[in-house]
């Protein structure tokens, strides 16, 4: 299949083969086999149109802050919203388009006196990746202030749906099946300096607990109920564990970091050896948090 499969107006946002890795934070991953940049809501509709008409899965790229793709790629349409970000607070809420950083929300909430999205500080990626991953950290996570979100749902309908509508759960939400256009977030009104101040205290800790400036997808695995995995994971003596380019971070034991050159099956190896590892200390069957292009089993690679 070539491009001229899909419909006319796409193809000046059509690419072929393009490289995933430079997509993501922890890059790593082979090509995607089409490409599309959406920049309007016709577009988003178009590519899932066509790739419906065509049989061709679609998967949708948010900052690739959470995401694990494959060395032989992904076969397919990716499609990315990174030219829909617009952000307008009107008091105490926030409509927000799926493209836009969730750091330049929480900058935008704080200058204009929003007050909610700050526990979001220093969490990386989209909005459209926070809401279909439900992203959050300590101090709460996105659906606290989720209003309403419009989305493309998986039946391809373009649907509007209220907080009470959305199943959102630690670290995962049904968003993820279909493709997030928009949201309405609420909070409430505050201090503009507190709350740049709140946030830049969160930041701060992030930044002192985890290795930020290092290739990686943020925490690979999810938290067991009631406890840390990277606490856990450090028990177990898995720090500096490494495959290849691939190595547990001395900083933080959830955080897989990219050393230069690694590989994703380092990276899927690596994971697998820090389960079992876990798993004969402390009896705890770890969950990946990352998602992983196309969708496996963390065995061997
Ligand atoms: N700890 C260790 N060794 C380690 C790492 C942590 O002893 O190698 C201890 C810490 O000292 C602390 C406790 O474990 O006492 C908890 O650690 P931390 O505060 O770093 O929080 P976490 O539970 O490991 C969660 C989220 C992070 C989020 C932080 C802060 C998950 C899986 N992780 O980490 O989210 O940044 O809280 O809000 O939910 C992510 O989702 O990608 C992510 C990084």
């Amino acid at each position: 299949m070539s491009i001229a499969a899909f419909p006319k107006r796409l193809h000046e946002r059509l690419r072929c083969n393009e490289p995933l890795s430079p997509h993501t934070t922890l890059r790593v991953g082979g090509p995607a086999e089409y490409y599309v940049e959406a920049t309007s809501l016709r577009d988003v509709a178009d590519t899932v149109h066509a790739a419906r008409e065509l049989g061709l899965p679609l998967h949708v790229l948010g900052g690739g802050s959470n995401l694990l793709i494959a060395d032989e790629g992904v076969k397919g349409v990716v499609l990315c919203l990174h030219g829909m970000k617009s952000i307008n607070v009107f008091g105490s809420k926030v409509q927000v388009q799926a493209g836009a950083n969730l750091s330049t929300l929480v900058n935008r909430c704080s200058a204009e006196g929003l007050a909610g999205p700050q526990t979001l500080a220093g969490i990386p990626g989209t909005v459209g990746g926070a809401l279909a991953m439900n992203a959050g950290g300590r101090y709460g996570e996105i659906a606290d202030y989720v209003e309403r979100v419009i989305w493309i749902n998986p039946e391809g309908e373009l649907q509007s749906l209220y907080r009470e509508e959305i199943k959102f759960a630690y670290r995962i939400s049904e968003l993820r099946h279909g493709v997030v256009i928009e949201a309405v977030l609420q909070g409430t009104v505050g201090d503009r300096k507190a709350l740049i101040a709140h946030a830049r205290d969160i930041l701060q800790q992030k930044l002192a607990a985890q290795p930020y400036s290092e290739f990686s997808a943020g925490c690979a695995f999810k938290n067991p109920m009631g406890q840390s995995a990277g606490k856990i994971i450090d028990l177990a003596g898995c720090k500096g564990l490494r495959v290849g380019g691939a190595q547990v971070s001395d900083r933080h034991g959830n955080f897989i970091i990219n050393t230069g050159e690694a590989r994703a099956a380092e990276v899927i190896e690596l994971m697998r050896q820090v389960t079992q590892r876990v798993f004969e200390a402390h009896g705890i069957e770890l969950q990946p948090e990352v998602q992983v292009w196309p969708r496996r089993g963390l065995q061997a690679a």
